[in-house]
């Protein structure tokens, strides 16, 4: 699709070839009703030039494996290399991390930034995403009835599933729903997509402090301040706004959960959902109810746990050999939490750029020295147990632990947090999808039965 290249520049060669002016910061609407109309062309062209082409061959194996690998979908925002990891946009991490604006005073990138380069795939300026922080601070009230909704909840439900309901609930005022009610063109789709994409994006974190605060504290939420960025928003209502670098913390891991391009569970179901015209609100809430699952973003909770189990089975300082045989125990029953993954086949360059940060701000942290030396162990156990495709450590490997260092112990909660970010890559697909058509997604499933019969008479 397009070539990252930044705002401003985009802007003064648009301008220089007498379109829009470079006089004030277009906004990220007024941006995207621009590319639209070449990308329905550039994919015309794409569909024209190789539609009728093979891009792979689909095994039986593949469709009992989880469909692992089979090529079927297009997502714009980002691509994943079994080796190299995520590309946001052609980026890689370290990339984004030198060239997407901060905060003032921040180091890390400003998820409105990233918000920004899924969408267009240009780098915004920092006065866009200004604009952007401004625009979610304006939009990030709730309705009441949602607000009642999420304090008659019990502190017993789990977070995730709180925040299921309350994103669902959030349909109620979507433009996207009434516009189609009303029998708004197909073309238009996309407008109302992006209204409720960005009504979603802020009233997440609302939703996600006040299920925080009903559940760990005393069930009051700070009001939001239109001066500061979505990020130390969030951290304020969740009662850590004071301390900057917990900020920069949620900066960094909201711009590391966003997007891992589509197959995953969370990405995949909000597309697929989305794809039947649910609005972005059910859509997303379908993402979060996979979000949800122990093998997806629930691994996040796990690997907090499973450290913190072994610190109190095998005391402050264990040797490598009690953490190796403690890996060997785990196995017995169950999978090393943060290790693995279905696609990536090295370590998760999120994995590296948390450590960084741990290096950075909390060195000295106990539990961020086990999970380094976890690192140093549970690879090798892997390999030796030989099952594990990939055995170095994903995304979930290190976030629970960097948020343990700031106080913020509540795991069952961590998954909210994934919830928040993954929102981000979700909206910014399905804001494409309908702006370029994207039909009804259905794919063609068979019995083991119609297999038999379909290989009957071959060898
Ligand atoms: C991420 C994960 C679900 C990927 O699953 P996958 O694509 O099926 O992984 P593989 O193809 O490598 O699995 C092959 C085998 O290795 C096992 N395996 C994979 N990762 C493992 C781990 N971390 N610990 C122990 N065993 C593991 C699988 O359970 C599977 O065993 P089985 O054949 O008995 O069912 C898997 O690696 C896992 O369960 N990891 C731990 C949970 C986790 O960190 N999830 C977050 C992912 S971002």
């Amino acid at each position: 699709m397009f070539a990252v290249r930044t705002a401003l520049r985009t802007q003064t060669s648009v301008a220089s070839r007498g379109y829009a002016t470079a006089a004030k910061a277009q906004s990220l609407k007024e941006r995207l009703a621009e590319l639209i109309p070449k990308e329905i062309e550039n994919v015309k062209a794409v569909r024209a030039a190789h539609g009728h082409k093979s891009f792979g061959e689909v095994t039986v194996d593949q469709a009992y494996g989880g469909m692992r690998g089979i090529k079927g979908m297009i997502w714009e925002g980002s691509v994943l290399d079994s080796e190299e990891g995520i590309r946001f946009r052609g980026m890689t991490i370290p990339e984004c991390q030198a060239a997407l604006p901060t905060a003032e005073g921040g180091s890390e990138p400003l998820p409105e930034a990233l918000f920004w380069l899924l969408v267009t795939g240009e780098v915004p300026t920092q006065e866009q995403v200004k604009g952007l922080s401004a625009e979610w601070a304006a939009r990030a009230t709730l309705p009441k009835f949602v607000e009642e909704l999420i304090d008659r909840c019990p502190n017993t439900l789990h977070p995730m599933s709180q925040f299921s309901l309350a994103v669902t609930a959030l349909n109620h005022d979507s433009a996207f729903a009434k516009a189609y009610a009303e029998g708004t063109h197909k073309r238009d789709y996309w407008k109302t997509t992006y209204e409720d994409s960005m009504d979603l994006l802020a009233k997440l974190p609302v939703v996600a402090a006040r299920i925080y605060q009903n559940v760990y504290g005393n069930g009051k939420v700070a009001a939001i301040d239109p001066s500061k960025d979505w990020s130390a928003n969030f951290a304020t209502m969740l009662g850590y706004g004071d301390n900057a670098s917990f900020v920069e913390l949620m900066r960094l891991y909201m711009t590391l959960h966003s997007d891992h391009e589509g197959g995953n569970v969370s990405a995949h179901t909000g597309h697929l959902v989305g794809s039947a015209l649910s609005d972005p609100f059910l859509s997303y809430a379908a993402a979060l109810n996979g979000l949800a699952g122990p093998l997806h973003g629930l691994a996040n909770q796990e690997v907090l746990r499973w450290i913190q189990k072994m610190q109190s089975q095998i005391g402050e300082d264990a040797t490598d050999a009690q953490v190796e045989e403690y890996c060997w125990e785990t196995l017995k029953t169950g999978v090393i939490p943060g290790y693995g993954h279905a696609v990536l086949r090295k370590t998760d360059p999120r994995y590296t750029s948390q450590r960084e940060f741990a290096l950075k701000h909390i060195p000295d942290d106990k539990l961020f020295k086990l999970v380094a030396q976890v690192y140093k162990i549970a690879p090798n156990v892997l390999l030796k147990a030989g099952k594990a495709k990939n055995p170095w450590p994903n995304v979930d490997s290190h976030s629970g632990v960097l948020l343990n260092a700031y106080g913020f112990s509540q795991q069952n909660y961590y998954t909210v947090l994934f919830g928040v970010s993954r929102a981000l890559g979700v909206t910014a697909q399905l804001i494409w999808d309908r702006a370029l058509g994207m039909p009804l997604e259905r794919p063609k499933s068979f019995s083991t039965e119609a297999i038999k019969k379909m290989f009957a008479d071959k060898a």
